[in-house]
């Protein structure tokens, strides 16, 4: 699906989303350990360095396997990594993934996941081809459910006690986004046209 060694770079204005590298690994530890940055995940916080290093091996072990590809949102001012964003569960014959991504704390409330996210899809559904895009997300973590409804995600149902982390039962809320509503979006923003649905990527240059 990606050919090549490693994953393209794809610029947005403020950010770059790139392949992680070992330098990377007291960044990620940065993210990753941060209590409220992983308040609603899938894993409790780092609390040791060692863990981002085998974070970063699984990372490019996956992405040899060709089943996740994950990229760092670097600052395009100084290629400090910030956060990262995820296509996952990458199902190349039903040609669609889930996302996930996950920012530092500093950097939240500035829409710079908001505009990796924009390039990301754009990347999906352009050059990946890919039909459908899908997001599980904890229903109390508003930032998140915000951030998915801005991009024109759909609600698609509630799976009651689905995660167990660090001895809390979680919800999920699952959303879901498809090529044709993104390209429908993108296509009604350039234009101008006030859909009434969920804001589309206007935030796109
Ligand atoms: C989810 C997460 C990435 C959202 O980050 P965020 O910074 O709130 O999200 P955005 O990029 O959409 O930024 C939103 C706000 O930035 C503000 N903003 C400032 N400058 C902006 C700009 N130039 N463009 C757009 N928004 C801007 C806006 O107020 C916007 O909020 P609003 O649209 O509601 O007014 C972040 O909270 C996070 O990493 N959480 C922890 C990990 C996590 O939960 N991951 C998801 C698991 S499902």
């Amino acid at each position: 699906m990606i050919p090549g060694p490693r994953l393209p770079t794809l610029h947005a204005d403020r950010v770059a989303l790139r392949w992680l590298v070992p330098s990377d690994v007291a960044a990620l530890y940065a993210v990753f350990s941060d209590a409220d940055v992983m308040r609603y995940g899938s894993r409790p916080p780092f609390t040791e360095e060692h863990q981002a290093r085998a974070y970063l091996a699984d990372i490019e072990r996956y992405f040899e396997q060709k089943t996740l590809f994950q990229w760092g949102v670097a600052r395009r001012e100084d290629d400090l990594v910030i956060g990262t964003c995820t296509l996952f569960s990458v199902d190349a014959s039903n040609l669609r993934a889930e996302v996930g991504y996950a920012l530092g704390r500093n950097h939240w409330g500035k829409g710079l996941m908001k505009e990796a996210l924009v390039r990301l899809f754009d990347f999906a559904f352009e050059e990946l081809g890919l039909r459908r895009l899908e997001a599980d997300v904890d229903p109390r973590n508003a930032r998140s459910v915000a951030l998915l409804e801005k991009l024109g995600f759909r609600r698609e149902g509630y799976l009651r006690e689905r995660w167990f982390v660090s001895g809390e039962v979680q919800d999920a809320v699952f959303y879901g986004l498809l090529r044709r509503e993104w390209v429908e979006d993108r296509r009604s923003s350039q234009a101008g046209v006030a859909t009434g649905g969920p804001p589309g990527p206007r935030v796109r240059r």
